[in-house]
């Protein structure tokens, strides 16, 4: 297995180019099978999660051709001729449930493995299922695969109101909903970007859908829906991840594509912490106001509030500011792998059920650490970017996942990464 070595170094100056949206991709993939027209994804993100969905694509029948070095990805679904997305693929990768609401609505039947826990917590798709039940889909588990089928051959436009905020139950039912009979009203929906640019190419497919980004959406269902041409969106979590950098190492970096409204809550917490943030013509430029940052608190909550995926990478900003700071983790029950990681670099941190106290110290010591999902990854390279010495970040696999070409990105900006071959 792979390993990243990162040697503490001195400020960062230059430009990083943000990639589209890894969870954007995700769930518009899956809204190919909602047409037997092709469907082309434009800023498409290069990374093993959208190798694993072109995969799962590829196994119902749909054809997935990756184009320009991966940037496009073109597909048709003409002839889907397996319904079920086997256990093999689902377990490498959650986002693969996102197939269940298109298939229902497009044929009236699929099978989809459940995908079992994974390392930040149990989550389960309960939500996923009651929300197709709400649209007249009848679910059968069995042997550990949702048996989903719609009676009447088609889904029925209904009121799916969700007790608590899910991505990708709401993703999952505003795709089936556009083929279903009838009005769909979704309430307590998610609002984060992804869904909004999910409706903006499903709109684009020809469908009928307002109020996303709201907690309400409505959708209108037509017989059918066409081919179209999406760009994926940026991707705010890339982007925040990569603001952090100048802001632990010093300097000037400007992210390439960054966008403010993608990261709204995210850049008030940096501006209280004493980085700056400012929109130029090509993105935005970032640096911090003074050698070290404040403390600040905070909470990840839904869109519009401070995303969960951003946790991990400010708590190893957070390390060394001056002053303690409070995270409570609101999404996910184990988010907070990577602490016992970074006390491991010298790192004051009591965690405590879903709250982390960091006690900020001057400095972190590089020391070897391993990461155990995506975003703790990239949290122990931006931990090891300012660090005394060298920090080696082994499992590096869970960062192919969602970050395309980070030590090429990095080392652009004067930082001293390099990626050494595993056995
Ligand atoms: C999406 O996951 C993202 N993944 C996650 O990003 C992100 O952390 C999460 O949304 C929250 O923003 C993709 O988009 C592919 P949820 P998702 O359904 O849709 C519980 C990353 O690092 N829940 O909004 O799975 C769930 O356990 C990944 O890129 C149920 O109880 O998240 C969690 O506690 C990690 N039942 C909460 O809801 C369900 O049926 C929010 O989950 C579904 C979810």
């Amino acid at each position: 297995m792979d390993s990243i070595l990162v040697t503490g170094n001195g400020p960062l100056n230059g430009q990083i180019e943000i990639a589209g949206a890894k969870n954007a991709c995700l769930t518009l993939m899956p809204a190919t099978l909602l047409t037997e027209e092709p469907l082309t994804l434009t800023n498409a993100p290069r990374l093993s999660d959208i190798r694993t969905m072109t995969t799962l694509l590829q196994s119902l029948g749909a054809e997935v051709s990756s184009l320009q070095e991966g940037k496009v990805i073109a597909m048709s679904s003409h002839d889907i001729h397996n319904h079920t997305a086997e256990y093999d693929i689902v377990r490498k990768m959650r986002a693969s449930i996102l197939v269940l609401g298109p298939m229902l609505a497009r044929d009236g039947h699929a099978i989809v493995s459940l995908p079992g826990g994974c390392a930040i917590g149990a989550r389960p798709v309960d939500l996923h299922l009651k929300a197709l039940e709400a649209l007249g889909a009848e679910m059968e588990l069995k042997d550990g695969y949702v048996h989903a089928k719609a009676p009447k051959g088609h889904l029925q436009g209904g009121v799916v109101d969700f007790p608590i905020v899910s991505v990708g139950a709401t993703e999952n039912v505003l795709m089936a909903a556009t083929l279903a009979k009838g009005t769909t009203v979704i309430n307590n929906a998610a609002r984060e970007p992804e869904i909004v640019d999910l409706a903006d190419c499903l709109r684009r497919m020809g469908a009928q859908i307002s109020g996303d980004g709201t907690s309400t959406i409505t959708v209108e269902g037509v017989d059918r829906l066409n081919g179209a041409t999406h760009p994926v969106v940026t991707d705010r979590i890339e982007l925040g991840t990569y603001m952090l950098a100048p802001a632990v190492c010093g300097g000037e970096v400007e992210l390439l594509g960054g966008r403010l409204d993608l990261v709204g809550a995210f850049v008030e917490k940096l501006d209280q912490a004493g980085v700056a943030v400012e929109e130029t013509a090509g993105g935005l430029l970032v640096k911090r106001r003074n050698d070290r940052v404040n403390a600040v608190d905070v909470t990840t909550e839904p869109f519009p509030g401070f995303p969960t995926d951003l946790q991990a990478q400010i708590m190893a900003l957070l390390c060394t500011a001056d002053g303690t700071s409070v995270l409570e983790e609101k999404i996910f029950e184990n988010r907070f792998m990577h602490a016992p990681e970074l006390i491991r670099m010298g790192a004051q941190i009591d965690v405590s059920g879903g709250t982390a106290t960091v006690t900020g110290v001057d400095r972190l010591k590089g020391a070897p650490v391993m990461a155990t999902d995506l975003r703790a990854s990239v949290s122990l390279i931006l931990a090891g970017l300012a660090a005394e010495g060298e920090t080696t970040v082994s499992r590096v696999y869970h960062l192919d996942r969602g970050y395309e070409q980070v030590v090429r990105k990095l080392s652009g900006v004067g930082a001293k990464i390099e990626r050494i071959q595993g056995e």
